[in-house]
C-alpha cells in the first residue's frame, strides 16, 4: 500500500487526476506485446496461483500480495522487475501511473 502512495504521487505530478484504477491495471496485465508477450502469460490469468515462466518453464511464486506476502514489501525489488518485465513485455518501461494501476489491480485480488 505504502508503494502503492508512492506511485500515485508520481503520477499526479504529471496529472494531478490520477488514481490508480485496477480496472486499467488488468487490462494493462493481459495485453499483448512484443512476441504476443503479456505479464499474465508468466503470471497466469490468475495471480494468485503460482506462474510458470514462458520460455524457462519455471516455477513463479504468485504476484498477488494475498497469496504471496512477500510481494511489494520491497520497493527496490518490484522496481527491478516493473523496469525488466515491461520492458521485455512493452519494449519500454512503464509509467509511474501504469506500475500504480498494476499494484492496484494485483492488490485487489
Ligand atoms: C517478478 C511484474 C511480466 C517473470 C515480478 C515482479 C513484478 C512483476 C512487480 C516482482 C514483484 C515482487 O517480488 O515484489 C510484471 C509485469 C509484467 C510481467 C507488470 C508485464 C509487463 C513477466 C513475464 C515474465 C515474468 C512476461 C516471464 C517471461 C517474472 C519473474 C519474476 C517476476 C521470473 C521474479 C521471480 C519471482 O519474484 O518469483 N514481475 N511481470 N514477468 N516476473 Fe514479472
Amino acid at each position: 500500500a505504502g508503494l502503492l502512495e508512492r506511485y500515485s504521487e508520481e503520477a499526479r505530478r504529471e496529472a494531478p487526476a490520477y488514481a490508480a484504477s485496477a480496472a486499467r491495471g488488468e487490462a494493462l496485465f493481459h495485453q499483448r506485446g512484443k512476441d504476443d508477450w503479456r505479464c499474465a502469460g508468466c503470471h497466469t490469468d490468475k495471480p494468485v496461483v503460482a506462474g510458470r515462466h514462458l520460455v524457462t518453464g519455471k516455477p513463479i511464486a504468485p504476484l498477488a500480495p494475498a497469496a504471496n506476502p512477500e510481494r511489494f514489501n520491497d520497493a527496490a525489488r518490484a522496481e527491478k522487475w516493473f523496469r525488466r518485465n515491461c520492458k521485455d513485455v512493452f519494449e519500454r518501461p512503464c509509467s509511474a501511473a501504469e506500475k500504480g494501476d498494476l499494484l492496484a489491480y494485483l492488490l485487489e485480488q
